[in-house]
């Protein structure tokens, strides 16, 4: 049984509609991320699992009952906000320990699980302190402890990390991860960050105007993007599109584009004439090939280096971790077909 049953799930607000037939299953202890552009209805959807908001049709379920209608207090949810919300007249530990005690938790428990949370986020040192009296990241992470604190059967967390540096951010959701994991929590995670979302989930759904676009795990989104929104969206994609002219051996097709020939093994339907293909821009490899490009922009990255390459008006991406190539250059590659991926329209 899964642990959250989503079915059919609208939502409009005065005739405008953010969510459209969402239906989807969580598993007990999966990670799962929503990613999509801003307004596409990820709080949204945590609003209504958690009950601060209802649905216009649809329903919810935990552990196979259902909650549609059930008082946000009577679930067993918590919701970490992006905006703390703390309480400001409450310290640290009296904010960590406040649900606790609503909920009758008794002492023992409460000092159990507020200082093991606590050890977790890096905050003993912090808990006799006022959420004034805090930095914006530790203010974050008395928010996250709080509804860990809970344990409750679904976590749900929007853009909990939006506030933190690049490297306490890494911090976090990797102790995020590992208290998810240890408590063997389902969680639905919101963010924009797409790397965030790759190094966390063990399935991503990716939304775009209130509908599902693709929901797979993180390999799978990355290597076989369905559409043109999922490709650009996660990851930098080259897009061509082109006409199929043969299907040659061992399964390979033959896309007649701008680029010239280009080949891919994955499955075109056969009544397609004109395809989209995307390719990664690590992926093309670099030496003999039958394409070439005039490198116009080069930005060194440390591990890897950028290079936006130009040929016949058109603009190719491709990353290399070979630092000596400059603006000017003529570059050839080629891409292996396993590498081509055909996508459909964007629905
Ligand atoms: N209470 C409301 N009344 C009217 N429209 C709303 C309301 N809440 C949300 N919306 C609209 O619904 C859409 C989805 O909003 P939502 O907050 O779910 O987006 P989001 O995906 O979380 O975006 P972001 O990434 O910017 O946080 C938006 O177009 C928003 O303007
Ligand atoms: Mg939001």
């Amino acid at each position: 049984m899964a642990a959250i049953g989503i079915r059919n799930l609208s939502k409009s607000f005065d005739g405008f509609q953010a969510l459209s037939k969402f239906s989807l299953d969580v598993q007990q202890g999966e990670f799962l991320t929503l990613l999509g552009p801003s307004g596409c209805g990820k709080t949204t959807l945590l609003k209504i699992i958690s009950g601060f908001l209802e649905p216009s049709t649809g329903s919810i379920s935990i552990g196979g009952e259902d909650i549609t209608r059930v008082p946000p207090e009577n679930r067993d949810t918590a919701l970490c906000f992006q905006s703390y919300a703390l309480f400001p007249h409450l310290n640290v530990l009296q904010n960590l320990e406040f649900g606790l005690k609503q909920k009758r938790v008794s002492r023992d428990q409460r000092d159990a699980r507020v200082s093991e949370v606590a050890a977790k986020l890096g905050l003993e040192t912090q808990l006799s302190k006022l959420p004034n009296q805090l930095s914006g990241g530790q203010q974050q992470r008395v928010s996250l402890g709080r509804a860990l604190v809970m344990r409750p059967s679904v976590i749900l967390f929007d853009e909990p990390l939006s506030n933190l540096d690049a490297k306490l951010r890494d911090q976090v959701r990797v102790e995020i991860r590992r208290i998810q994991q240890d408590y063997s929590l389902t969680a639905i995670y919101v963010t924009h960050d797409q790397s965030e979302a790759l190094a966390m989930s063990d399935r991503i759904v990716v939304l775009n105007d209130g509908k599902i676009v693709q929901v797979d795990t993180p390999e799978q989104l990355y290597a076989q993007p369905k559409t043109r929104f999922v490709a650009d969206f996660i990851g930098g994609a080259n897009l061509i599109t082109g006409r199929v002219c043969s299907q040659t051996k061992e399964n390979l097709t033959s896309v007649e584009t701008l680029m010239g020939q280009i080949q891919t093994s994955h499955r075109i339907n056969k009544s397609s004439e004109n395809v989209e293909l995307c390719w990664r821009p690590e992926r093309a490899q670099i030496g003999k090939g039958p394409y070439c490009g005039t490198i116009v922009h080069r930005a060194f990255q440390g591990q890897f280096t950028d290079l936006i390459l130009e040929e016949n008006d058109m603009i190719f991406r491709i990353q290399t971790n070979n630092d000596r190539f400059r603006v000017g250059e003529v570059i050839t590659f080629s891409i292996l077909p396993d590498d081509v991926v055909v996508l459909e329209a964007d629905g």
